[in-house]
């Protein structure tokens, strides 16, 4: 009975891939066209590996600054928890799966490895065992990474304290906890190939490409999934929701994406998580940012930017050109909303960091004039911040906005958020309690 549930799994999964996206689906670089080659024909200057300045440098520190722009902290460590000591649940709608420890420790982490089994996992998904692993862990991207590079990122893991912490095994049912499925997964969705730098093109583009494919993986959190959960390529970068927040258009679109910004302000927005006028990072990419891109050296964020202006445009219908302006600076002044709740809450709990213009007037990370959350008309990051607050590193030190979610009801947090874009936004959000409830279920991870 169950043999026969598998294989008809297959039939209808194989058949729904092939049919829809095996075909048709474009990789994460075929937007291009031109005639990309081996990274080892390639006569440019290498796209890979790490930043002149640190060329001679040991290969653990070599190690640390790839670990870091492909991120591999993120995932691998619970908030308070030792980096690198797995544990953390991603809850997905058929069960919770938690990422490994891939500390060196020799019972509970990844201590064993050899070099081989550590590439099969980077570019494979394929754990030191044989068994296959979930796509969560983003080796679809990190298959674009050289060898030698995932070798630095290991030699860096090897280098940290091991931490005997045993991995927590999935909750998934059947036939989902059937991990050789994942071998037609990876068929279909996994190239299983290395970087082609693109010869038509600029180093700094090759550089870029290589740095937001193969190791920051932006496409992971921003580029919308197919039924199979494999990206959708032909709406690239359009925007997407990432662990309940919405990770927008970051595609050339003048309206919803980013191609009204300067390269300054997104240099800036990437290097630092805020931009004056584009307002601020928070939730994962607040993280992505502190984690990740703000250790990055200047000359990668500008190849990054380089690589971004030339994504295709593709529109998010329901994102408004954002208001630049700020709000007026009487309270006084500015919308009139349905719930009076929700102007209530801003002046008591949020106007003090936040003013009444939305240009914060003691943390130039508050000011959240012209970003993109409040000029969200679905206000999932907005609600998102208030019921978890913020807490970021930041790029001048620690940056902390207090969660509200025990402070305030559903119907208060809507009524809050609502207030929020309708005074700073484009357009104002009509968020409902009950999708409050649903963001607080879904973080609640
Ligand atoms: C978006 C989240 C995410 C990121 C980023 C990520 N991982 Fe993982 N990783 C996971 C998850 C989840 C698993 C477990 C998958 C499973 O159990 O099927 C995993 C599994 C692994 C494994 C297999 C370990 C084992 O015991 O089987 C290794 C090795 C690994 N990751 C290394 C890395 C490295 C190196 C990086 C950075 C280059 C990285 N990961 C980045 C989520 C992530
Ligand atoms: C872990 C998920 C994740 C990853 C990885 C990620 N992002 Fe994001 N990104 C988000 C989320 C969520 C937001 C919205 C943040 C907010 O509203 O505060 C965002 C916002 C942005 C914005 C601002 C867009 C706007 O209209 O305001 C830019 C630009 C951006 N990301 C670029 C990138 C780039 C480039 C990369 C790769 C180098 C990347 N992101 C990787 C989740 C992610
Ligand atoms: C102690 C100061 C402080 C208070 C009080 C505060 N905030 Fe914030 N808020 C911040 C900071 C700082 C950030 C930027 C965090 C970051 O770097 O991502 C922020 C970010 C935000 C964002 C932007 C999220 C994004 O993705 O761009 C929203 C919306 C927001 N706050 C709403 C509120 C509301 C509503 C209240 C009152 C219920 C409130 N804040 C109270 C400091 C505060």
């Amino acid at each position: 009975m169950k043999k026969l549930l598998i294989v008809l799994i297959l039939l209808v999964l194989a058949g729904a891939a092939f049919a829809g996206w095996i075909v048709f689906g474009p990789g994460p670089l075929d937007f291009t066209g031109g005639s990309p080659v081996a990274l080892a024909d390639y006569k440019g200057p290498d796209p890979s590996g790490v930043p002149a300045s640190l060329k001679t440098a040991s290969p653990v520190a070599r190690g640390e600054y790839l670990a870091r722009a492909a991120d591999c902290e993120a995932c691998h460590t619970v908030k308070g928890g030792a980096s690198f000591a797995g544990g953390l649940a991603f809850k997905l709608p058929f069960g919770t799966l938690y990422a490994p420890n891939i500390t060196p420790d020799r019972e509970t982490g990844i201590g064993n490895w050899s070099d081989a089994d550590f590439l099969n996992a980077v570019h494979k998904g394929i754990a030191r065992d044989g068994t296959r692993l979930y796509p969560a862990f983003p080796y679809a991207a990190y298959t674009m990474m050289s060898d030698a590079d995932a070798l630095a990122i290991k030699a860096f893991l090897f280098s940290l304290p091991a931490v005997h912490a045993p991995t927590p095994p999935n909750t998934f049912a059947f036939p989902f906890n059937q991990r050789w499925l994942m071998v037609f997964w990876s068929a279909f969705f996994n190239a299983d190939h290395r970087f082609m730098p693109h010869p038509d093109r600029s180093p700094e583009w090759n550089r870029g490409a290589y740095l937001a494919e193969a190791m920051a993986h932006c496409g992971d959190c921003h580029t919308p999934r197919n039924l199979m959960q494999a990206l959708d390529n032909r709406r690239k970068f359009a925007g997407a929701v990432a662990s309940g927040w919405k990770a927008y258009d970051i595609t050339q679109d003048k309206e919803s994406g980013i191609g009204g910004w300067g390269d300054d302000s997104l240099a800036a927005f990437l290097a630092t998580g805020h931009a004056q006028g584009y307002g601020t990072a928070s939730g994962p990419m607040g993280e992505a940012v502190d984690k990740s891109l703000m250790h990055l050296v200047p000359q990668d964020i500008k190849a990054l930017v380089a690589y971004l202006r030339t994504v295709p445009a593709v529109s998010d219908p329901a994102l408004p050109a954002p208001k630049t302006a700020p709000a007026p600076a009487s309270h006084r002044e500015g919308v009139a909303v349905a719930d009076a709740r929700g102007k209530a809450i801003f002046a008591g709990a949020c106007a003090g960091c936040h003013g009444w213009t939305g240009q914060s007037p003691v943390l130039t990370y508050a000011t959240f004039t012209g970003g993109r959350a409040v000029n969200d008309p679905g206000a999932r990051n907005v609600a998102q911040a208030i019921v978890w607050g913020v807490t970021r590193e930041g790029a001048n030190g620690p940056v902390v906005m207090p969660a509200f979610g025990q402070a305030y009801s559903d119907v208060e947090i809507a009524a809050v958020a609502n207030y929020v874009t309708a005074r700073f936004g484009a357009a104002p959000s009509s968020l409902t309690a009950r999708q409050v409830a649903q963001i607080r279920q879904q973080a609640a991870q």
